[in-house]
């Protein structure tokens, strides 16, 4: 089970996942208040053809936008419309290109100007349950690991874990095996081999558990109203620690390349 990649499919993801971190962080960076989330999609999508790569999402399953924007109470898989981000507001936002054949995905969630308390907190414990889950992709591992570290470090700070939507592998497609859920299921979970690459996202609600999905057929929102926070890398599963691939280094612009 699950896809493993030789060294050029490695160099490949590396790049994809590079572009995919700097798209990420620069279009986060240049939220601002009163900006509609139709912009914060187009920024993303100039910086998509700066960087020579596409869009993983537009397309997909006829999904219409370049990157998930996903405001306060929506989870995942939000749509880009006139609606305008607030001070206040916390924004998950999505990230995926395809370069050379190969996919990087990625995402963070930011606060517009500030925040309060509970957001931030959060914000803090989802990342932190990504970075506790990352700790555990090594090889001969079960994906299990994963789900259970995020699953602990998520409720041990009294916030909760999405069921049904879950992290995956990644390469040229968007979604391989092994599917990686934020919390322990029943059954055998498949063991971690070196090679993998694998999209780790906790989605984590301040409340309950619960979402369901507007009419739209895309946006996923909370049950209960309340924020949820959402935060993924693209990771390398090696002979030793795991390799985040979706960090934001020095990717040039093919405009700037000779
Ligand atoms: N990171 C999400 C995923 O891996 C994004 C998919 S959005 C979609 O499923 F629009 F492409 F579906
Ligand atoms: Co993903």
């Amino acid at each position: 089970m699950g896809v493993f990649k030789n060294e050029r499919d490695i160099e490949g993801m590396r790049r994809a996942c590079a572009i995919a971190a700097c798209v990420l962080h620069e279009t986060a960076d240049s939220i601002k208040p009163g900006m509609t989330t139709r912009e914060i999609d187009l920024y993303a999508a100039d910086l998509m053809s700066r960087h020579g790569v596409k869009s993983a999402f537009l397309g997909y399953r006829n999904y219409p936008c370049y990157v998930c924007i996903s405001v306060n109470d929506t989870v995942v898989h939000g749509i880009a419309d006139e609606r305008r981000v607030q001070f206040g507001d916390i924004v998950s936002l999505d990230v995926g290109v395809i370069c050379d054949g190969f996919i990087g995905d990625n995402a963070k969630t930011v606060a517009v100007g500030g925040c309060s308390p509970l957001a931030q907190k959060l914000m803090d414990v989802t990342e932190q349950s990504l970075h506790a889950g990352i700790r555990c992709a090594r090889a001969d591992n079960r994906v299990s690991d994963i789900s259970r570290a995020v699953q602990d470090c998520v409720e041990s700070n009294g916030f909760s874990v999405v069921r049904e939507f879950v992290g995956h592998g990644v390469g040229r497609t968007m979604h391989e095996e092994p599917q990686i859920p934020n919390f322990v299921d029943k059954g055998k979970s498949p063991v971690i081999k070196k090679g993998m690459t694998l999209a780790i996202e906790p989605m984590v609600n301040a409340g309950t558990a619960a979402v369901r999905i507007l009419k739209d057929g895309w946006t996923v929102v909370t049950h209960d109203g309340k924020p949820s926070a959402h935060f993924e890398h693209t990771v390398l599963v090696t002979d030793d620690e795991p390799e985040v691939l979706t960090l934001c280094g020095k990717t040039p612009l093919k405009s700037q390349e000779q």
